[in-house]
């Protein structure tokens, strides 16, 4: 596989990134998934405007035009032959000798790589997810797409040991989002209630447009925090992101939602989004 790094593209074992990388050591760094269908970049503009706005929180710059960044990934994409799976594009504050302080010459470092994967034909989204819950225990800007993620981490190998497949994070009582994606219920009369933006949750470029998809289906979305005891008694649950588009929630804390197989609104938003996509 061919990576890139900073200027070059190389076979990964030989891409070098320096140990004094902020990255590294500070996890000073922002990053972003795209999807790959079809060898296409999906939603990829959005991606990159979530981008600008993560490094523009942490007052960091890209080291090339976000016009040169889709030259890359696209060149990226080409060279590997990728037809489907993601794209992975971090953006670090640079190699500085280290001190906690932003360093005043450092140049930032751009790194790329891409992942083969089935995304369409998804075994995960045919059976459905099992997911615990976990306290979130994450810092209070999870806005910004940070490469810190020792907590998502966490929560994911608690999932892996209690034998589930997912993590759902929740504060104050309310879910926030899961590991890597965000949360969503249909209420027993059908409502489809996710978290509201704001700091506490990344702005999914999937959410966005999976709730332009269900207003137009005239299904009905309420964007507010929901209850661990809400999504017991929901009667489906999904997740969505880059990388695995809608799928479904079947079990939580061991118990079944709904009749513990993938619910008819969530099967019908995922097609909903895979056909707008392609
Ligand atoms: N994760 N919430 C969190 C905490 C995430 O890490 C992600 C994405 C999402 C969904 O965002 P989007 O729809 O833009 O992919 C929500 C990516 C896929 C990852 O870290 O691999």
């Amino acid at each position: 596989r061919t990576v890139y790094v900073n200027g070059s593209y190389l076979p990964e074992e030989d891409a070098k990134v320096s140990v004094f990388d902020r990255g590294f050591l500070f996890a000073d760094g922002v990053y972003e998934v795209s999807t790959v269908l079809e060898g296409r970049l999906i939603d990829n503009q959005a991606h990159l405007v979530r981008l600008q706005r993560s490094l523009d929180e942490l007052q960091m710059t890209s080291p090339v035009s976000m016009d040169d960044i889709v030259t890359i990934q696209n060149e990226l994409i080409k060279q590997n032959g990728l037809k489907e799976g993601g794209l992975y594009l971090q953006i670090t504050r640079g190699a500085a000798d280290r001190d906690f302080a932003f360093p005043k010459d450092a140049t930032p470092s751009l790194v790329m790589f891409t992942q083969e994967k089935n995304l369409l034909n998804s075994p995960a989204a045919e059976r459905g997810l099992s997911v615990i819950s976990v306290p979130d225990i994450r810092w209070q800007r999870r806005d910004i797409k940070t490469v810190g993620l020792l907590a998502p981490a966490l929560a994911k190998q608690a999932a892996v040991v209690a034998g589930a497949d997912d993590a759902w994070m929740y504060e104050d009582g309310f879910v926030t989002e899961g590991s890597s994606n965000n949360a969503y219920i249909i209420s027993k009369e059908g409502k489809i209630i996710t978290r509201h933006l704001g700091n506490e949750i990344l702005h999914g470029i999937t959410r966005r447009a999976v709730l332009s998809l269900a207003n137009e289906a005239d299904m009905e979305v309420e964007e507010r925090p929901f209850t661990l005891d809400e999504v017991r008694n929901a009667a489906e649950a999904f997740v969505t992101s880059a990388t695995t588009f809608v799928t479904p929630v079947v079990s939580f804390d061991g118990e079944k939602i709904g009749d513990g197989k993938p619910g008819a609104l969530t099967k019908r938003l995922r097609q909903l989004y895979i056909e707008q996509a392609l």
